[in-house]
């Protein structure tokens, strides 16, 4: 059975569906407790809550009278609807009716639980997966790996579309001038060739160049000549990893997870590993990271159309924007249309 996409979507059905077969992040695990969280995915309201160890993601919707279960509160026994206080545990099941607590629990008071995967600090949802091939969740390289450090950035929103962000964190043309403030060097703008290469969920990208990843504070340089390799793994259609490598074996992997609120909103989500400046405290990184993200706001959120242009004639190219059209290739290969409800 195809789940409808919620009243008020922002998306075309098809397209919505599309989505909605795939994994999207919707909070981070440490933000998720026992008590009713409130998370947005694909224009789709949901309530998180922990039960039992038990992460359950569901409608925000009461199934008796329709109150916002985010409204309610928590016992250790599930979470209860503010407005005649049925509670619901683990499954989703409804597990208390206080007005007739002697009498059976019929099922159409149980929620709708939604597939569920903790993965790099994050909540991952999928709000239809295709019977038979459920999509898999995107990898994070480095992520379980000795002397790997993992940190998850606290979510940053965006008032645009996720496939406009994503393009933007494949680009490496920008870096000279946008992230002159945090790494780039603004004398530095020639991009040399690269080449995707087709993958089974999107596409890799090896990109070599002199561009350094050292924040722009730090003392630190790279030595003369020194060649950065950035690698790119593009999971189709909006998750993005990125693995700097430094000088010698230090790694910084960046996810740049970003999941559709609707069509015109996003939260970012950013998992980081690293095997290098152990030391330095967490809270640091997660400046750095935001610096970069706010960087890049205005571009993502004042680029018109709103939409990606998955018509290769629609916009004009440059050769720098090779992973950017086996971006717009990947999307539509994968059937996507022009993504908005207009
Ligand atoms: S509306 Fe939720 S218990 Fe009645
Ligand atoms: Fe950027």
């Amino acid at each position: 059975m195809n789940p409808t996409p919620p009243a008020h979507c922002t998306f075309e059905p098809d397209d919505w569906l599309r989505l909605a077969r795939h994994w999207h992040p919707v909070a981070r695990t440490c933000d998720v407790s026992a008590a009713p969280t409130k998370a947005v995915l694909l224009d789709e309201q949901l309530v998180l809550y922990r039960v039992k160890g038990q992460v359950v993601a569901a409608r925000d919707v009461c199934p008796h009278r329709g109150v916002p279960l985010t409204l309610g509160f928590s016992d250790e026994e599930g979470i209860i609807c503010p407005y005649h206080g049925l509670r619901f545990g683990e499954n989703g099941r409804c597990n208390r009716i206080p007005s007739s607590p002697d009498q059976p629990i019929p099922a159409k008071l149980n929620l709708t639980p939604y597939a569920v995967e903790e993965r790099y600090g994050l909540i991952w949802v999928c709000l239809a997966p295709e019977e038979g091939s459920p999509a898999p969740l995107p990898e994070m390289p480095h992520w379980l790996d000795d002397g790997f450090q993992q940190i998850t950035c606290p979510p940053f929103d965006v008032e645009g579309f996720a496939g406009r962000q994503v393009e933007g964190f494949l680009d490496v043309a920008h870096f000279a001038w946008i992230h002159t403030d945090t790494f780039a060097d603004p004398n530095n703008q020639v991009v040399p060739a690269y080449n995707p290469v087709e993958t089974a969920h999107g596409f890799t990208v090896d990109y070599w160049s002199t561009v350094g990843n050292y924040p722009a504070s730090s003392d630190f340089r790279a030595p003369e000549g020194f060649s950065w390799l950035r690698h790119f793994e593009m999971h189709l259609p909006f998750t993005a990893t990125l693995t700097i490598h430094f000088p010698g074996e230090a790694r910084l992997v960046i996810m740049n997870a970003a999941s559709p609120v609707s069509a015109r909103k996003t939260r970012m989500f950013a998992p980081i590993a690293r095997n290098f400046d152990l030391h330095i405290p967490v809270e640091e990184v997660h400046a750095f990271n935001h610096r970069v993200f706010e960087e890049d706001r205005l571009m993502v959120e004042t680029q018109r159309p709103e939409r990606l242009p998955l018509d290769l004639t629609l916009e004009a190219h440059i050769p720098a924007d090779r992973s950017s059209i086996a971006y717009r290739r990947g999307l539509k290969k994968m059937g996507f249309g022009e993504f908005f409800l207009v």
